[in-house]
C-alpha cells in the first residue's frame, strides 16, 4: 500500500515529530526535514543538523515481534542505507555495529531506532536516519570523532529509494529474522578482522571484530575465543 512522506522545512527532530503522531501513522509513513534544532543520537547525544546540506529522515514501523526485534531492525536499516548510498554514489560505504555508516573510516551517517510504545505484543518504533551530504566545517562542532560527507546527490531520489527498499527489507526481516542479512552485513562490515575496543561505561574490552551472529550481537575474538556482546550501552571503536 502507499505510504505518506511529509516534507518539513524546520523541526526539532524528525524522530520526535513521528513519535508524537504514532496513532495517525501506518508502517512505512515517513518525514524529512531541511533543518533540525534538537536532533539526537544515542543516549542523549546531539546530531548536528545544519540547514539544507544533509538528509534527515524518519520512518514509522509497527514491529509485530515486539521490542526484542529492535536491535536486528537497526542492523537491517544500516544494510539498506549502505547499499542505497553505494548504488547512488558509487562509493565504498561500510556499516559499523550497531548503528552507523562509515566512509573512509569516518562517520557518514547515524541511525537511531526509538520505541514509541506497545500495543499487546507489538512495538511501535521510529527509525531515524541522518546522512551527511555537503556539510561544511563551520556548521559543526563535532570534535570527538571524524566525520565524512557523501557529496551532492538528488535528495528526492535518495529518500524515495531508502523508503521503498526499507519497507520491503523490513517485511523480509519480520518474516525471516536477521539470518538472510548476515552475509550482507559481513560484506559491508567496516571492522571485520580488525582490532577494536568496546567502550562499556568505564570498561574497555579489546579484541578482533568478527561480525555479528543471528541475534545481531557483535562477535569479538579474545584470546582465541569468540564472544558475543550485545546491549545498547556499548560503543565500538578502532584500536
Ligand atoms: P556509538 O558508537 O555509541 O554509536 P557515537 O559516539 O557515534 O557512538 P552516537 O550517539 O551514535 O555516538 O552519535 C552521536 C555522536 O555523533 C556525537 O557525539 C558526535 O560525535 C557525532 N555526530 C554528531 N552529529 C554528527 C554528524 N552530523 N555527522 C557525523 N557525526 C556526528
Ligand atoms: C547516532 O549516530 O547516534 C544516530 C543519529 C541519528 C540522527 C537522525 S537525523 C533524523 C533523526 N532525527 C533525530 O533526532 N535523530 C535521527
Amino acid at each position: 500500500s502507499d505510504s505518506h512522506c511529509e516534507i518539513l522545512p524546520i523541526i526539532d527532530s524528525t524522530n520526535q515529530y513521528l513519535l508524537e503522531r504514532i496513532g495517525q501513522l501506518t508502517s512505512g509513513d515517513c518525514c524529512v526535514a531541511e533543518f533540525q534544532s534538537k536532533a539526537r543520537g544515542r543516549r542523549g547525544r546531539k546530531w548536528f543538523s545544519p540547514f539544507g546540506s544533509n538528509l534527515y529522515f524518519s520512518m514509522y514501523w509497527k514491529l509485530e515481534q515486539g521490542v526484542a526485534a529492535a536491535m536486528g531492525l537497526s542492523l537491517v536499516v544500516g544494510i539498506v542505507l549502505a547499499d542505497t548510498l553505494r548504488s547512488l554514489s558509487g562509493q565504498d560505504i561500510k556499516v559499523k555495529w550497531p548503528n552507523d555508516l562509515y566512509l573512509n573510516d569516518q562517520k557518514l551517517a547515524g541511525i537511531l531506532v526509538e520505541l514509541a510504545g506497545k500495543t499487546g505484543d507489538c512495538a511501535h518504533v521510529v527509525i531515524g536516519v541522518g546522512v551527511n551530504l555537503t556539510m561544511t566545517n563551520p556548521d559543526t562542532n563535532i570534535v570527538n570523532q571524524k566525520w565524512a560527507n557523501l557529496g551532492k546527490v538528488d535528495r528526492n531520489l535518495l529518500v524515495a529509494q531508502v523508503a521503498k527498499t526499507l519497507k520491503s527489507k523490513l517485511i523480509e526481516f519480520e518474516q525471516h529474522g536477521l539470518a538472510p542479512f548476515i552475509n550482507d552485513w559481513h560484506r559491508l562490515d567496516n571492522f571485520a578482522n580488525r582490532p577494536v575496543k568496546l567502550l562499556i561505561g568505564d570498561n574497555i574490552i579489546r579484541g578482533i571484530a568478527k561480525g555479528i551472529n543471528d541475534q545481531g550481537a557483535l562477535l569479538l575474538e579474545q584470546n582465541g575465543k569468540i564472544n558475543a556482546h550485545i546491549g545498547g550501552e556499548i560503543s565500538l571503536r578502532m584500536d
